[in-house]
């Protein structure tokens, strides 16, 4: 199916043609935007005609005259200086509309994008043998997002989650777990999330007794030190260890992902390990090129702009004196990887923005190598911390940081709490009650998550997230129930579109913001910037309440073909509030 004309894009091409033919020179953007005016404004007329020496009043009476109106634009007029007030016609608002109801692929008339590429994410990223906290929540939540926002526009998206699965912390748990070998045990019949607990409480276990027993026992810390170096050997016994540790993580991690009911792929859980091979090449590779130089030993590259406290420079440290390899070493051979075993032309990383300077570093050491270039760009998309209300970093009231199972298990019971109190009304069973608490519970985290800019820091405060009032991810989940129970009432009638129908002021508006959606995303997608989609829908949402109070759907006073259209127009708000909600993670139950 053709994907739809925006309203927009019709309109913006009709003034094109008539700037063109009144000012044949001119390269000429009308720049349009919607406006409270009228339906649209244009203020491009005013720099063309400064351009042009000419009269920006007469040059816009002049594109006035020349435009193309009656089918799309029902009045345009100047105003001020020069600005043109565009209105469009009822008609091609729901002919519009008409268009993307119809779409059978269910893309509401969204087109692809253009020229679409492949675009390697990195996040969800946790650490094993650790529990996840909040952090790792939003790499999670910010990274599924643009994954989803990305595939709806056509790219290819490669997930690459770079768990923090090496290291010589593992040198002293694999030689407790050797000299303990039923430390990691689990009981029968689990159920996954069963299991996820008892992974995490095991691995913390055995983490805190090794640690112990390291900080008090000499001969146990060299023996957890020779490990270290059979690990990175690549002794099988040693490697073997070490991979219960990852395959215990996961177990843990897969419990979490499924909790906030995010897919993850095993396949694509390729942690700092995966890149052990490509290490040494890396490092020649940057060594021979001079990029690199030795420094006091290790091989370090330096950069004019970052400097100590000291005003000493601060170098990126690929390779330690002592021959080991870091965090650098396997980010630089990840970008090789990325770059061109996966041939992807975007690389980027979901990544807590206390992280800048490190991925500043290697993003510029990668461009160096020439890796990086002009045409395959590498790019952070830093978040912000969570902060507690008081806006201090999250912690629990002991100063921990905040289990992030917790944090979700005390969402859910808010929401389910929310979720219960209306059930009776809405004659909801217990069974709906508990799933519907979850998917109100994990929207609300992720939706408070997604609605502020991820660079900023946000507040994580339950009371304000399962909110039905206000800029939530459950008053859009109302906002959709409620259609659909609309929808349900509706007996004989049908949604069908009538573009013969005159629209009332809050069907426009709501009409033509439906019109923007696919605009909106394309927007979202170049700027990876979710919370312009959180904020889309959150105005969509408003619309529909004021549509609403002013409009009627089910009434005996309306003649049949009104009940239709307003019918086909709120279905149309619940698709695309459904559309938009799950690229952004987030389920919308049908009764709430
Ligand atoms: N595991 C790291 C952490 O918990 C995040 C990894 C980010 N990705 C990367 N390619 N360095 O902080």
């Amino acid at each position: 199916m053709a994907p739809v004309t925006s309203l927009t894009a019709s309109v913006h091409q009709r003034l094109a043609t008539a700037l063109s033919a009144a000012l044949p020179e001119a390269d000429a953007d009308p720049l349009l935007r919607r406006s409270d005016r009228a339906d649209f404004q244009a203020n491009g007329i005013l720099a063309l005609a400064k351009k042009a020496k000419a009269n920006p009043r007469e040059l816009a009476a002049q594109v006035v005259a020349r435009v193309e109106s009656g089918d799309v634009i029902k009045d345009i007029e100047v105003s001020g200086p020069g600005f043109l007030n565009i209105t469009i016609t009822d008609k091609a608002i729901t002919e519009n509309l008409a268009a993307r109801y119809a779409d059978t692929d269910g893309r509401l008339g969204v087109p692809y994008a253009e020229h679409p590429g492949t675009t390697v994410i990195d996040y969800a990223q946790p650490n094993v043998a650790k529990e996840m906290h909040v952090g790792h929540l939003r790499s999670a939540v910010i990274g599924d997002a643009v994954v989803q926002i990305l595939e709806f526009t056509g790219e290819n998206v490669v997930r690459r989650h770079h768990i923090g699965d090496w290291g010589t912390q593992f040198g002293m748990l694999i030689q407790y777990l050797d000299e303990h070998p039923h430390e990691l045990d689990h009981k029968e019949g689990e159920d996954l999330q069963q299991s996820g607990e008892q992974a995490m409480s095991n691995l913390d276990r055995l983490y805190k007794a090794a640690r112990r027993l390291f900080d008090s026992d000499d001969e146990f810390k060299t023996r957890a030190r020779r490990r270290v170096v059979d690990l990175q050997a690549g002794d099988p016994r040693t490697l073997a260890t070490w991979q219960k540790f990852v395959d215990e993580s996961k177990i843990y991690f897969f419990s979490v992902f499924e909790k906030l009911d995010m897919e993850v792929r095993d396949p694509d859980i390729v942690g700092e390990s995966g890149y052990n091979d490509m290490l040494d090449e890396t490092c020649r590779l940057l060594e021979e090129s001079g990029v690199a130089v030795r420094s006091e030993g290790a091989l370090c590259v330096f950069f004019e702009d970052v400097k100590g406290p000291d005003g000493k420079p601060v170098p990126l440290i690929v390779q330690k004196s002592d021959g080991g390899y870091g965090y650098a070493a396997t980010d630089l051979s990840a970008i090789r990887d990325r770059v061109f075993n996966l041939k992807s032309n975007t690389l980027l990383y979901v990544v807590d923005a206390r992280q800048s300077l490190h991925f500043k570093m290697v993003f510029e050491t990668a461009r160096r190598a020439g890796w990086l270039n002009d045409d395959v760009k590498a790019l952070q998309l830093a978040f912000g911390t969570v902060l507690g209300k008081d806006g201090k970093p999250f912690k629990t009231r002991e100063g921990e940081t905040v289990r992030l199972v917790d944090l979700l298990d005390e969402a859910i019971d808010r929401a389910t709490a929310v979720v219960r109190e209306k059930a009776e009304k809405v004659g909801l069973s217990e069974r709906e009650i508990v799933e519907n608490g979850q998917y109100v519970g994990v929207g609300a985290v992720k939706y408070a998550d997604l609605s502020t800019s991820a660079v900023r820091d946000y507040k994580f405060d339950l009371d304000q997230m399962v909110s039905l009032n206000g800029d939530t991810s459950v008053y859009l989940q109302y906002a959709y129930a409620r259609i659909q129970s609309i929808l349900r009432k509706a007996g004989e009638a049908n949604p069908a579109a009538h573009p013969e129908l005159g629209l009332a002021p809050a069907e426009r508006a709501l009409g033509l913001h439906l019109d923007q959606f696919g605009e909106t995303l394309a927007e979202v997608a170049a700027a990876y910037e979710p919370h312009k989609l959180a904020a889309y829908l959150y105005k969509l949402a408003t619309l529909l309440t004021a549509f609403y109070d002013q409009c009627q759907v089910l009434s005996a006073d309306n003649a049949p073909e009104v009940v239709e259209n307003r019918l086909f127009l709120v279905d149309l708000t619940a698709r695309t509030l459904h559309q938009g909600m799950a690229l952004l993670g987030i389920r919308t139950p049908e009764r709430l």
